[in-house]
């Protein structure tokens, strides 16, 4: 099945699309991003992507160049042509085209592309038997929760991670505080709790992080969104990172030390389940 895009008004094969050098994305990563997933065909959770795209956009002073009625039929019509079982949706937003200058125009037209691909599959073997992590430091800015497509330090950290033969890097701060993933949210259990770092400044809010905290309340799961210490994680009964393309993992080591029973536990399950019985 061919990887579609869709940029400058059309749909075509993604390996054929092409974006000027003077981007602003190309040249400053001066844009925004979603990734969405479906869930039996259907997207899932789009008006809460839609939600953060339009905070991330205000947030940087960006005009969107569309409706979300006119992006929804767009993601529909791609997932449709595409012909994916599901698709892993990319949408990004840069400022647009002009010679390179640090500030810029304000009449510039913004770049959208869209690209839709398989969503990809994660290996049975890892939801089973968990994953590790390694913490590092946290390099980032202050304004983690814009989704830029400035993702430097996210890039070098999860290369790290994967060289150590890890799936994921934590960004901790030096006085041990933890954030989130690369590309990823992360909780911890203690006492049949739900433990994650609050969605402020620090971390990206997470649309399955989100999606996790009003089904665990619904059901009568307690959550707290708190400040985290390392220590708190490795002395967690169990933790788990979540994301769209997750949902999921259960994280049985971190860095050198293993999690709880070093296997997935029960609150995991339970709240993996929370993503079967969606439609
Ligand atoms: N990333 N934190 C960061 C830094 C992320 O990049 C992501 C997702 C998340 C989880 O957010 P959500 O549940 O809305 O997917 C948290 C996407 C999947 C990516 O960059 O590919």
């Amino acid at each position: 099945m061919p990887e579609l895009a869709y940029l400058e008004n059309h749909f075509l094969p993604l390996d054929e699309a092409r974006v000027p050098i003077n981007d602003r994305g190309y040249l400053f990563a001066d844009g925004i991003y979603e990734v969405a997933v479906t869930r039996n065909g259907q997207p899932f959770l789009l008006a809460e992507h839609f939600a953060r795209f339009e905070r991330s956009a205000a947030a940087i002073g960006l005009r969107l160049p569309f409706s979300f009625s006119k992006l929804e039929n767009l993601i529909n019509e791609g997932i449709k042509r595409a012909g994916f079982v599901e698709t892993m949706v990319y949408i990004q937003v840069t400022r647009g085209v002009e010679n390179r200058r640090h500030d810029y125009s304000t009449d510039l037209e913004p770049t959208l592309l869209i690209t839709f691909r398989a969503r990809p599959e994660i290996p049975e073997k890892l939801r089973h038997e968990g994953v590790g992590i390694i913490t590092v430091p946290e390099i980032r800015w202050s304004r983690c929760d814009i989704k830029s497509i400035a993702l430097l330090p996210n890039v070098m950290m999860k290369q790290r991670a994967i060289e150590q033969g890890r799936k994921e890097a934590l960004f901790v701060t030096d006085a041990g505080i933890i954030h989130e993933g690369t590309a990823a949210n992360i909780f911890l259990v203690r006492d049949q709790t739900l433990l994650t770092p609050p969605a402020d400044h620090h971390i990206l809010a997470g649309i399955t992080r989100n999606f996790i905290i009003e089904q665990a309340r619904t059901r009568g799961i307690e959550v707290q969104e708190k400040e985290c210490r390392r220590e708190e994680l490795l002395e967690a009964d169990e933790a788990f990172i979540t994301s769209s393309t997750l949902d999921l993992l259960p994280v049985v080591k971190v860095d050198d030390q293993t999690i709880g029973s070093g296997r997935p536990g029960p609150m995991s399950r339970t709240v993996a389940s929370f993503f079967e019985k969606t439609g």
